[in-house]
């Protein structure tokens, strides 16, 4: 039997945490022959809810499911720690944008980065999930000077999910059939979904779907505004459909990408090969050599009209950096 995966995640009395934790251990992630060891991390007035969580894990029996650790401090949140997946983060209300919460969350993931650094394990990789979290991932990344910056990446496959949905109901295809799309940028309204480069069915999205004022217009706006628009309908921010992308996340990163397809991840820019200013974690279309690493892919066409696409995109996270510069 293979040695625990160590998989510490934050927000864990939270709704995200809820749909999340049941499926991390259940082996659909890391492979049925993969224990898995959970660290779970509350703020203190939410830690004893844990209890619950951690009793209805057990009574789920599952075979892989090693230790459960339950904390309510960063220093024991991620030690030994394969895997962090920072979900908690106060989340927006209605009639907030992500970035509105910059400042209310920003020193706890200054906190957790300080603690990854000096706890975690050394093949540590870490997804950040709580909002606005391109720029959570980069102020925790910033204090934690001894975890390769590869290691580092924010979820946008809730993203990519959304679109490849959309454009599924749109054309009136399986889902399945839509492939190799991008969200380009923030995990916010000023993200781009990528319809030039994605394909339905092996064809271009743009030649399945010939109605490009709906893809320019409605399309690319429903999904950047989606987690308002669930937020609006439920009260309450996506949960399940946000820990079914951290899964698909986790997946892609431990599994080697077949075929011609990717998948989108906010990682550390470099510059290449893109042209986006380096030391932004901005979302590509990736794929992983199925050991958490993330190549991003080269070659995809551009059009102008992406590109002023991504460059307000990029403009928005420069401006989010900027203002936490003296967390960096
Ligand atoms: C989402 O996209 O649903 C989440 O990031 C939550 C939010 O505030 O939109």
């Amino acid at each position: 039997m293979k040695s625990p995966v160590t998989v510490a995640v934050t927000g864990g009395a939270g709704q995200v945490a809820y749909s999340l934790l049941f499926r991390l251990t259940s082996g659909e992630v890391f492979g049925d022959d993969q224990p898995v060891s959970l660290i779970i991390k509350e703020v203190p007035e939410f830690v004893g809810t844990l209890e619950g969580v951690k009793m209805e894990l057990e009574d789920c029996a599952f075979p892989l499911l090693r230790d459960i650790i339950l904390t309510d401090k960063d220093d024991e949140a991620f030690r030994g720690a394969n895997w962090a997946l920072l979900v908690g983060a106060t989340p927006r209300q209605p009639g907030m944008e992500r970035k509105d919460l910059l400042t209310v969350n920003a020193a706890s993931f200054r906190d957790q980065g300080e603690a990854i650094n000096s706890t975690a394990a050394a093949d540590i990789r870490v997804l950040v999930v709580g909002n606005p979290c391109n720029t959570n991932c980069l102020i925790a990344m910033s204090h934690a000077p001894d975890v390769p910056r590869d290691r580092w990446a924010a979820l946008t496959l809730l993203d990519q999910n959304r679109a490849m949905a959309q454009l599924a109901i749109k054309s009136g295809r399986p889902v399945s059939e839509v492939t190799n799309m991008t969200i380009w940028g923030n995990h916010s309204a000023t993200q781009y979904p990528d319809f030039e480069n994605a394909r339905i069915g092996g064809k271009p999205a743009t030649e399945v779907i010939k109605d490009r004022d709906w893809l320019e217009n409605q399309f690319v706006e429903i999904i950047q505004k989606r987690g308002a628009a669930i937020l609006a309908a439920r009260g309450k921010s996506s949960a399940a459909s946000a820990a079914n992308a951290i899964i698909d996340h986790v997946r892609s990163a431990t599994t080697k990408t077949e075929g011609d397809d990717w998948f989108s991840a906010a990682i550390l820019s470099d510059g290449n090969p893109y042209g986006i200013p380096d030391g932004l974690i901005f979302s590509f279309p990736c794929r992983s050599d199925g050991k958490g690493n993330y190549n991003i892919v080269d070659g995809l066409k551009l059009s102008d009209y992406a590109r002023g696409k991504l460059d307000i995109t990029t403009q928005e996270l420069i401006a989010e950096r900027n203002d936490v510069s003296e967390l960096l």
